[in-house]
Protein backbone atom coordinates (compact mmCIF):
# COMPACT_ATOMS: atom_id res chain seq x y z
CA UNK A 1 0.00 0.00 0.00
CA UNK A 2 1.92 3.33 -1.12
CA UNK A 3 0.87 6.53 0.68
CA UNK A 4 1.68 10.31 -1.05
CA UNK A 5 1.81 12.38 1.76
CA UNK A 6 1.76 15.91 0.95
CA UNK A 7 2.17 19.03 3.56
CA UNK A 8 2.06 23.08 1.67
CA UNK A 9 1.41 25.18 5.03
CA UNK A 10 3.95 27.26 5.55
CA UNK A 11 3.41 27.42 9.56
CA UNK A 12 6.32 24.59 9.85
CA UNK A 13 5.15 23.24 13.35
CA UNK A 14 2.72 25.44 14.28
CA UNK A 15 1.11 24.51 11.45
CA UNK A 16 -2.70 22.68 12.04
CA UNK A 17 -2.77 21.08 8.61
CA UNK A 18 0.37 19.13 8.73
CA UNK A 19 -0.38 18.15 13.06
CA UNK A 20 -3.86 16.49 11.09
CA UNK A 21 -2.08 15.35 7.70
CA UNK A 22 0.47 13.05 10.05
CA UNK A 23 -2.41 12.17 12.61
CA UNK A 24 -4.16 10.65 9.71
CA UNK A 25 -0.92 8.99 8.23
CA UNK A 26 0.00 7.51 11.53
CA UNK A 27 -3.72 6.55 11.44
CA UNK A 28 -3.42 4.77 8.40
CA UNK A 29 -0.22 2.75 9.52
CA UNK A 30 -2.29 1.17 11.95
CA UNK A 31 -4.24 -0.38 10.08
CA UNK A 32 -2.39 -1.33 7.24
CA UNK A 33 0.98 -3.47 7.92
CA UNK A 34 3.33 -2.91 4.90
CA UNK A 35 2.56 0.93 4.41
CA UNK A 36 5.12 3.04 2.29
CA UNK A 37 4.56 6.33 2.72
CA UNK A 38 6.20 8.99 0.06
CA UNK A 39 6.63 12.37 1.95
CA UNK A 40 6.64 15.82 0.16
CA UNK A 41 6.57 19.16 1.50
CA UNK A 42 6.20 22.02 -0.73
CA UNK A 43 7.75 24.14 1.56
CA UNK A 44 10.74 22.22 1.11
CA UNK A 45 11.13 21.50 -1.99
CA UNK A 46 10.57 23.98 -4.78
CA UNK A 47 8.03 23.27 -7.36
CA UNK A 48 8.43 26.32 -9.86
CA UNK A 49 5.38 27.57 -11.07
CA UNK A 50 4.33 26.33 -14.35
CA UNK A 51 5.69 28.56 -17.07
CA UNK A 52 5.42 27.45 -21.15
CA UNK A 53 8.85 26.41 -21.48
CA UNK A 54 8.51 23.64 -18.65
CA UNK A 55 4.46 22.73 -20.36
CA UNK A 56 6.22 22.73 -23.61
CA UNK A 57 9.01 20.33 -22.25
CA UNK A 58 11.59 23.00 -23.00
CA UNK A 59 13.55 22.45 -19.44
CA UNK A 60 14.88 19.17 -18.80
CA UNK A 61 15.27 19.24 -15.58
CA UNK A 62 11.86 20.39 -14.38
CA UNK A 63 10.57 18.15 -17.23
CA UNK A 64 11.79 15.29 -14.96
CA UNK A 65 10.46 16.76 -11.92
CA UNK A 66 7.01 17.02 -13.48
CA UNK A 67 7.26 13.23 -15.11
CA UNK A 68 8.45 12.45 -11.15
CA UNK A 69 5.58 14.42 -9.37
CA UNK A 70 2.61 13.18 -11.77
CA UNK A 71 4.41 9.33 -11.29
CA UNK A 72 3.85 9.60 -7.27
CA UNK A 73 0.49 10.43 -7.66
CA UNK A 74 -0.13 7.34 -10.06
CA UNK A 75 1.55 4.87 -7.93
CA UNK A 76 -0.13 6.19 -4.63
CA UNK A 77 -3.40 3.68 -3.27
CA UNK A 78 -3.96 7.06 -0.82
CA UNK A 79 -3.38 10.39 -1.09
CA UNK A 80 -3.18 12.37 2.39
CA UNK A 81 -2.94 16.31 1.40
CA UNK A 82 -2.62 18.70 4.14
CA UNK A 83 -4.21 22.06 2.86
CA UNK A 84 -4.38 25.40 5.37
CA UNK A 85 -7.03 27.30 3.72
CA UNK A 86 -4.96 30.89 2.05
CA UNK A 87 -7.18 33.78 0.87
CA UNK A 88 -10.11 31.32 0.06
CA UNK A 89 -8.20 29.25 -1.65
CA UNK A 90 -4.66 26.66 -1.69
CA UNK A 91 -1.16 27.97 -1.06
CA UNK A 92 0.35 29.07 -4.05
CA UNK A 93 2.53 25.99 -3.15
CA UNK A 94 0.00 23.60 -3.41
CA UNK A 95 -1.41 25.05 -6.58
CA UNK A 96 1.74 24.34 -8.55
CA UNK A 97 1.87 20.93 -7.54
CA UNK A 98 -1.77 20.60 -8.95
CA UNK A 99 -0.30 22.20 -12.17
CA UNK A 100 2.28 19.48 -12.53
CA UNK A 101 0.56 16.68 -12.00
CA UNK A 102 -3.00 17.58 -14.17
CA UNK A 103 -1.62 16.20 -16.93
CA UNK A 104 -3.34 15.17 -19.94
CA UNK A 105 -3.10 11.91 -21.29
CA UNK A 106 -1.07 10.98 -17.93
CA UNK A 107 -3.97 12.15 -15.09
CA UNK A 108 -6.78 12.76 -17.31
CA UNK A 109 -7.87 12.87 -20.61
CA UNK A 110 -10.48 14.47 -22.70
CA UNK A 111 -13.18 12.34 -24.88
CA UNK A 112 -16.36 13.47 -27.46
CA UNK A 113 -18.31 12.90 -23.95
CA UNK A 114 -15.90 15.16 -21.59
CA UNK A 115 -13.04 14.19 -19.35
CA UNK A 116 -12.31 11.24 -18.05
CA UNK A 117 -9.67 11.08 -14.89
CA UNK A 118 -6.93 7.81 -15.78
CA UNK A 119 -5.39 8.24 -11.47
CA UNK A 120 -8.71 6.79 -9.72
CA UNK A 121 -8.49 3.52 -7.78
CA UNK A 122 -6.87 5.59 -5.11
CA UNK A 123 -8.53 7.22 -1.44
CA UNK A 124 -7.64 11.10 -0.99
CA UNK A 125 -7.93 12.14 2.33
CA UNK A 126 -7.78 16.04 2.87
CA UNK A 127 -6.71 17.77 5.93
CA UNK A 128 -7.43 20.97 6.24
CA UNK A 129 -7.38 24.14 8.50
CA UNK A 130 -9.44 27.53 8.23
CA UNK A 131 -9.03 30.54 10.29
CA UNK A 132 -12.70 31.25 10.11
CA UNK A 133 -15.67 28.88 9.54
CA UNK A 134 -17.33 27.96 6.49
CA UNK A 135 -18.41 24.51 6.83
CA UNK A 136 -19.62 22.40 3.81
CA UNK A 137 -19.81 24.26 0.02
CA UNK A 138 -19.60 27.86 1.40
CA UNK A 139 -19.71 30.01 -1.92
CA UNK A 140 -16.14 31.51 -0.33
CA UNK A 141 -14.38 27.50 -0.22
CA UNK A 142 -11.82 27.72 -2.84
CA UNK A 143 -9.85 25.80 -0.75
CA UNK A 144 -11.50 22.15 -0.09
CA UNK A 145 -13.67 22.83 -3.08
CA UNK A 146 -10.58 23.31 -5.43
CA UNK A 147 -8.76 20.04 -4.23
CA UNK A 148 -12.03 17.91 -4.56
CA UNK A 149 -12.53 19.12 -7.74
CA UNK A 150 -8.89 17.97 -9.03
CA UNK A 151 -9.34 14.58 -7.54
CA UNK A 152 -12.98 13.97 -9.31
CA UNK A 153 -10.86 15.35 -12.32
CA UNK A 154 -8.16 12.52 -12.35
CA UNK A 155 -11.06 10.25 -11.51
CA UNK A 156 -10.60 9.99 -7.56
CA UNK A 157 -14.11 10.43 -6.17
CA UNK A 158 -13.55 8.30 -2.67
CA UNK A 159 -12.58 11.54 -1.23
CA UNK A 160 -12.53 12.15 2.69
CA UNK A 161 -12.21 15.56 4.19
CA UNK A 162 -10.63 15.54 8.34
CA UNK A 163 -11.32 19.62 8.56
CA UNK A 164 -10.51 21.71 11.99
CA UNK A 165 -11.69 25.42 11.32
CA UNK A 166 -12.11 28.69 13.35
CA UNK A 167 -8.64 27.85 14.79
CA UNK A 168 -7.67 31.81 14.48
CA UNK A 169 -11.04 32.66 16.10
CA UNK A 170 -9.92 32.11 19.59
CA UNK A 171 -7.49 29.60 21.68
CA UNK A 172 -10.04 27.76 22.96
CA UNK A 173 -12.50 27.40 19.62
CA UNK A 174 -8.73 25.94 18.09
CA UNK A 175 -7.93 23.71 20.61
CA UNK A 176 -11.79 22.33 20.16
CA UNK A 177 -11.69 22.06 16.55
CA UNK A 178 -8.21 20.20 16.35
CA UNK A 179 -9.83 18.10 18.90
CA UNK A 180 -12.45 17.30 17.27
CA UNK A 181 -10.37 16.45 14.13
CA UNK A 182 -7.96 14.15 15.81
CA UNK A 183 -11.07 12.29 16.80
CA UNK A 184 -12.28 12.22 13.96
CA UNK A 185 -9.56 10.67 12.66
CA UNK A 186 -9.43 8.13 15.01
CA UNK A 187 -12.04 6.94 13.43
CA UNK A 188 -11.24 6.75 9.65
C1 LIG B 1 -1.57 34.04 4.13
C2 LIG B 1 -2.73 33.55 4.91
C3 LIG B 1 -4.01 33.67 4.39
C4 LIG B 1 -5.10 33.20 5.11
N1 LIG B 1 -6.34 33.30 4.56
C5 LIG B 1 -7.42 32.83 5.25
C6 LIG B 1 -8.72 32.88 4.69
O1 LIG B 1 -8.95 33.33 3.58
N2 LIG B 1 -9.74 32.38 5.42
C7 LIG B 1 -9.56 31.83 6.66
O2 LIG B 1 -10.52 31.39 7.27
N3 LIG B 1 -8.32 31.74 7.20
C8 LIG B 1 -7.26 32.24 6.51
N4 LIG B 1 -6.01 32.13 7.06
C9 LIG B 1 -5.84 31.43 8.33
C10 LIG B 1 -5.43 30.00 8.08
O3 LIG B 1 -6.35 29.31 7.24
C11 LIG B 1 -5.31 29.23 9.39
O4 LIG B 1 -4.34 29.88 10.19
C12 LIG B 1 -4.96 27.79 9.17
O5 LIG B 1 -4.76 27.17 10.41
C13 LIG B 1 -3.71 27.66 8.35
O6 LIG B 1 -3.30 26.32 8.29
P1 LIG B 1 -1.96 25.85 9.04
O7 LIG B 1 -2.22 26.00 10.51
O8 LIG B 1 -1.78 24.46 8.60
O9 LIG B 1 -0.86 26.76 8.58
C14 LIG B 1 -4.91 32.60 6.38
C15 LIG B 1 -3.61 32.49 6.88
C16 LIG B 1 -2.53 32.95 6.18
C17 LIG B 1 -1.16 32.80 6.74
Amino acid sequence: MKVLHIDSSIMGKASVSRQLSQAIVDQLKTQHEALTVTYLDLVEQDIPHLTADILMGKNEEQTQLGLQLVQQYLDADIVVIGAAMYNFGLSSALKAWIDRIAVAGKTFKYTESGSVGLAGNKKAYIASSRGGIYGDNHPADFQETMLKTVFNFTGVTDIEVVRAEGVNMGAELKEKAIAEALTKVTTL
